[in-house]
């Protein structure tokens, strides 16, 4: 979603902020813009589409300045369009937002009745309009930003530049993320505002995480961070650790590829923090938390994190004997989930910062429910808000269409189901050492199973010209077929659908013909037989299908099929990560034939911050 970058700084900022938002391109968006300060005007750019058009717009007309704002939009309220692409400004001030304002209208109504005017459909031109007001009335920037911030409604970030005031920024944060960035010691001084780490990576290391309510001013020399009460505050800066590396692609032609095939070794690693190899058992972080006393789960997340959660459910299930409730966020909290005192609720999240979430997990610490978080983002809002913080260790995702992440988070959430049986006294010793063994055999099947990218390339072919493609899976595959019509939807923009195998005859069935591929996903095992019923019931009709299975699945009932895609032998409690991996490249090869923008397609968010 919207990125938002900004520099007090003592040399041109114009480049440095394009290149900021290169860095957070990966987080989805539209149209760009920058307003830089110069000789007492605000300098203002924008253009349409991709930041290539607003780098064309400045080699026409640069923008001068030691001090700017930059923002990429995702559009929410108005079309992708030059008008609304932030910096909106006024005579007085240009602001850049993430978020949205959600009384806006009432807020635009009050300002056009006293006359300004507005030139965008957006929300967050109300914000600069509102602070433009406070100064004309004699307020300084300080005391303007204080007394609007508790009149906006929703979530934002904030970034501020004020034409009198040519060494200033002022940022804010609520329900958004913001960093302040401090300019490297022993160099001309300098503070940078970011919506996250790898945005401000080429320019600092040291950064401060702002908290919720959070606003700061920021002078070439420094900050001042105040809290939700107005109150004066410190907050710790750290190492970001951020690498500007870690946003390059390397060899690979895509951030997608380089993730997927990174997968060995992140799932390793991940493992590794969670499992202890000399005596073949899992080890968690210290936590307050007793597991042994867990009656409920309840799992909320969104997209693929949903789907981790989905094949948890059968873990937590089958080893601990704790029922789990599963929900996408976005309905979680308007269900009026019955949530018991002293429940446990698991949050599982790739960026941390997924609005739906956050809510739902707010929600849930207000009814009094402990709050456990698998995320990749060590230092997102939810691994703070975690009282049991169970980082993957994936490193930075940049591909929209999360892969690296998903598998991370299934090893995680294996390990801590384990461990919850464990706890519970449902797994003796032996079982637990023979869990943990097959969990460490993941990342040699998960190269195995990238050893068959070559023959997954070829066949994609098959599946591009298709309009609707559907996936089936039953038990822990049936995640994985919703997970392997989600990256196809995403990446090729194709029509997918992904249904419990056994579901087939209950209506989708009706969809099959000759121009439907149906990807089935069926390893050998106890549910081997009843999947490949289903799939014949499939062929009967037509139905053109690609199966997914081992050696000793493809034969016994890989004839007949218009493809197949072969992994390796695996334990049954691996095979939803290593069956991650040809799902990936499937949707990876398919996009590549329709020439889709793999990393940035169209309409997508890496981060969803807004509800
Ligand atoms: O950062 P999160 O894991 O909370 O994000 C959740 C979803 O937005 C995300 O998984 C989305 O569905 C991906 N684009 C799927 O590839």
């Amino acid at each position: 979603m919207c990125g938002i970058i900004g520099i007090v700084g003592s040399a041109s900022v114009a480049d440095r902020l394009v290149d900021g938002l290169r860095r957070m391109e990966y987080r989805g968006y539209d149209s760009a813009g920058l307003c830089t300060l110069h000789e007492g005007t605000l300098v203002r750019r924008r253009a349409e589409g991709k930041l290539a058009n607003l780098a064309r717009v400045l080699e026409a007309d640069p923008a001068p300045g030691h001090v700017g704002i930059a923002h990429t939009r995702w559009a929410t309220h108005g079309a992708p369009t030059a008008a609304n692409a932030h910096p909106h400004a006024t005579g007085e001030v240009a602001i850049v937002h993430n978020g949205i304002i959600e009384n806006f209208k009432e807020l635009r109504a009050e300002l056009a009745a006293q006359g300004r005017l507005f030139e965008s459909e957006t929300d967050s031109e109300v914000v600069a309009h509102l602070i433009s007001a406070e100064i004309e009335r004699g307020a300084d920037p300080l005391e303007a930003v204080r007394d609007v911030l508790p009149r906006l409604r929703g979530a934002f970030a904030l970034a501020i530049a004020f034409r009198q005031h040519p060494d200033l920024l002022i940022g804010a944060r609520l329900g958004s993320p913001l960093v302040l960035g401090y300019g490297p010691e022993g160099e001309e001084p300098e503070m940078y505002l970011g919506s996250d780490a790898l945005a401000l990576a080429p320019l600092t290391q040291r950064i401060t995480y702002l908290e919720e309510g959070d606003w700061v001013v920021v002078r070439r020399d420094g900050a001042q961070i105040y809290d939700s009460e107005n109150n004066p505050v410190t907050r710790e800066i750290r190492a970001s650790g951020a690498s500007a590396a870690a946003v390059e692609k390397g060899n690979y032609r895509h951030f997608m590829q380089k993730e997927i095939y990174e997968q060995p070794t992140v799932v390793a690693q991940t493992l590794a923090s969670y499992l202890r190899r000399s005596d073949n058992s899992v080890a968690l972080p210290q936590m307050d938390v007793d597991l042994s006393q867990v009656r409920r789960l309840t799992i909320v997340a969104c997209g693929t994190s949903f789907y981790a959660g989905m094949v948890a459910k059968y873990w937590f299930e089958q080893f601990a004997r704790v029922p789990v409730d599963i929900d996408v966020a976005s309905e979680f909290r308007y269900r009026e989930p019955v949530l018991e005192e002293g429940g446990l609720a698991l949050f599982i999240s790739q960026s941390g910062e997924t609005a739906d979430t956050l809510a739902a997990l707010r929600h849930c610490k207000a009814n009094g429910q402990t709050i456990a978080v698998v995320v990749n983002v060590p230092t997102s809002t939810m691994a703070r808000e975690a009282d049991l913080l169970l980082p993957t260790h994936a490193g930075p995702e940049i591909g929209v269409a999360s892969t690296k992440a998903f598998t991370c988070q299934l090893a995680v959430l294996a390990a801590l189901a384990a461990h919850m049986a464990v706890k519970k006294g449902r797994l003796t010793r032996d079982e637990e050492s023979l869990i943990v063994r097959h969990l460490l055999e993941a990342p040699a099947a998960l190269n195995a199973a990238l050893d068959h990218d070559e023959d997954i390339a070829a066949m994609a072919p098959l599946i591009a010209p298709a309009r609707d493609v559907l996936y089936l899976g039953r038990g822990q595959d049936y995640p994985l077929a919703l997970e392997g019509a989600l990256k196809l939807k995403e990446i090729s923009y194709i029509h997918a659908e992904g249904y419990a195998a056994g579901e087939m005859k209950h209506g989708p069935i009706a969809l099959i013909d000759e121009a439907v591929p149906v990807v089935v996903i069926a390893p050998s095992g106890p549910l081997f037989e009843k999947t490949v019923s289903n799939m014949e019931e499939v062929r009967a009709r037509g139905g053109q299908v690609v199966l997914i299975s081992d050696a000793k699945g493809l034969e016994a009932a890989g004839e007949g099929c218009i493809a197949t895609i072969e992994m390796p032998v695996v334990h049954p409690l691996i095979a939803p990560l290593v069956y991650a991996v040809p799902v990936q490249l499937l949707a990876y090869h398919v996009a590549l034939v329709k020439g889709t923008d793999v990393d940035q397609p169209r309409n997508l968010a890496k981060s969803v911050t807004v509800e």
